[in-house]
């Protein structure tokens, strides 16, 4: 291809990036469930446009894209999974320009989405479409795409099972991780599991006055406060009875090649803002953040939250919380785990209840197998350096349901920079890595 041309492709690219971007694909929020909707729309008419056929599949909660070319009897079958759902874009005013009107400045584009997950999977297609114009494809393909990732994948399970036959392949492609750092390739061959769980403390049926009843009834934000401090040790360690049983350990070659990626404790200080660096004993914080498992509160709520003071007792409070996981722990039996230390330690006078969420479990595979040694040579080739080898620790729960209903490994190549603040204000994506996966794609 002439540098003209290719220039051209790419201004086409990013022209479709912003527009793919420009939707508020929030999955949590009812309120925009019209927007994913129409971006599951434009994703059929931008996979239709390149020449394949593409469907958009209604679930009970947002639709599947799947998008094939024609299969031809003897080539292997590549299905390349991504997600057009995104995280909710608060709190806004700590955004420098609005969540979904892209902006570009220094090559980097900013917007909710950007990196997790519309960037890496548009390059994706991007890679298909230039390949697409040149011949046919040497695979055979299909793009499953879905709205529903960033709130645990709900109804793809389902999907999967019923559409087995359909979507049999030989091997999944995601680019939804992170590389070590900037132009250096990496390959992810492990993600975290996950388990979510809401917590609800209730005491009193409406909010009293503390001066007449403080002392005589129980606080529930009070008792709620006491049982989520039972949840860690003073080590940093989960202290729920059997957390850890099943919990395999870090190999020796894992753990001598996670001290060689770059990434110090001064960076993971700068990029997350914190003061100091905090967890398990015993664990450097590379291992700590991908290969060990945690209890985190991911909200906490009760009482008054206005301006000023207000003397109650409330009559409620509430908490939000996830366990990380890793090999080989099982969501189910981490929940059901927690529930009984919940109701062991449950503070006298008020009453808990627990609704689990969704849940994921941790993947493994081998990095070494003849596939992800095909998908290591396309990362070296793309970016011209050593791949490292990484586990994740965010966790992409259809990874391993992909192994359990389709029974096919997933290669993970993924192009999130350290600094690319996904869920986080002012998400971006540099056009660089946007380009650079159109090309990891066809060398895959
Ligand atoms: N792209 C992430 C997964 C990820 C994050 C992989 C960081 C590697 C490093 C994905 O979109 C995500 O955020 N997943 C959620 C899943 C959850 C909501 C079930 C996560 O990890 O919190
Ligand atoms: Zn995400």
């Amino acid at each position: 291809m002439s540098y003209a041309q290719s220039t051209t492709a790419e201004d086409h690219a990013v022209a479709d990036l912003i527009q793919f971007l420009k939707f508020p694909s929030v999955s949590t929020d009812p309120a925009h469930n019209a927007d994913t909707d129409q971006c599951a729309d434009w994703l059929v008419t931008k996979l239709t446009g390149i020449g394949l056929a593409a469907e958009k599949h209604p679930t009970p909660g947002h639709p599947v894209v799947v998008a094939r070319n024609q299969h031809k009897a003897g080539l292997p079958t590549v299905m390349i999974y991504g997600h057009y759902d995104v995280q909710p874009a608060d709190p806004l005013d700590l955004w420098q320009t609005p969540p979904f009107e892209p902006r570009i400045e220094n090559g980097v584009i900013y917007a909710r989405g950007s990196t997790d997950n519309k960037g890496q999977i548009l390059a994706h297609i991007h890679g298909v479409q230039q390949a697409l114009a040149e011949g046919e494809l040497p695979v055979n393909l299909i793009f499953l795409i879905e709205g529903e990732e960033e709130i645990g994948s709900v109804n793809l399970g389902a999907f999967l099972e019923a559409n087995r036959d359909a979507l049999k392949c030989d091997i999944i492609a995601i680019s939804d991780t992170g590389m070590v750092a900037k132009g250096h390739p990496t390959f992810t061959y492990g993600l975290r599991g996950i388990a979510a769980a809401e917590l609800r403390v209730t005491g009193p049926s409406v909010d009293l006055h503390s001066g007449i009843y403080g002392g005589a009834v129980a606080n529930p934000a009070t008792a709620l406060a006491q049982l989520l401090a039972t949840l860690h040790d003073k080590q940093g360690r989960v202290a729920i009875e059997g957390f850890y049983d099943e919990v395999r350990d870090l190999a020796e070659w894992e753990r001598e090649a996670a001290a060689k990626l770059p990434g110090t404790d001064a960076d993971l200080l700068s990029l997350s803002g914190s003061p100091a660096v905090y967890g398990e004993e015993g664990y450097t914080s590379t291992e700590r953040r991908t290969a060990r498992p945690t209890a985190e509160i991911n909200g906490f709520g009760s009482g008054y939250q206005g301006e000023g003071s207000k003397t109650i007792i409330p009559s409620k409070a509430m908490a939000k919380l996830t366990f990380r996981l890793v090999p080989d722990q099982n969501p189910k039996r981490i929940l059901e785990r927690a529930e009984n230390h919940l109701r062991k330690h449950l503070p006298p006078g008020v009453e808990l209840s627990v609704h689990c969420g969704h849940s994921g479990e941790p993947y493994l595979c081998d990095p070494h197998s003849t596939a992800g040694q095909a998908a290591q040579r396309a990362l070296q080739a793309t970016f011209g350096a050593e791949v490292a080898l990484i586990r994740e620790g965010g966790s992409i729960p259809i990874v391993q349901t992909f192994k359990d209903v389709l029974g096919v490994e997933t290669l993970l190549l993924g192009l999130a920079l350290p600094d690319c603040r996904a869920h986080s204000p002012n998400e971006n994506f540099p056009l660089e890595n946007f380009h650079a996966g159109a090309k990891m794609s066809r060398h895959l």
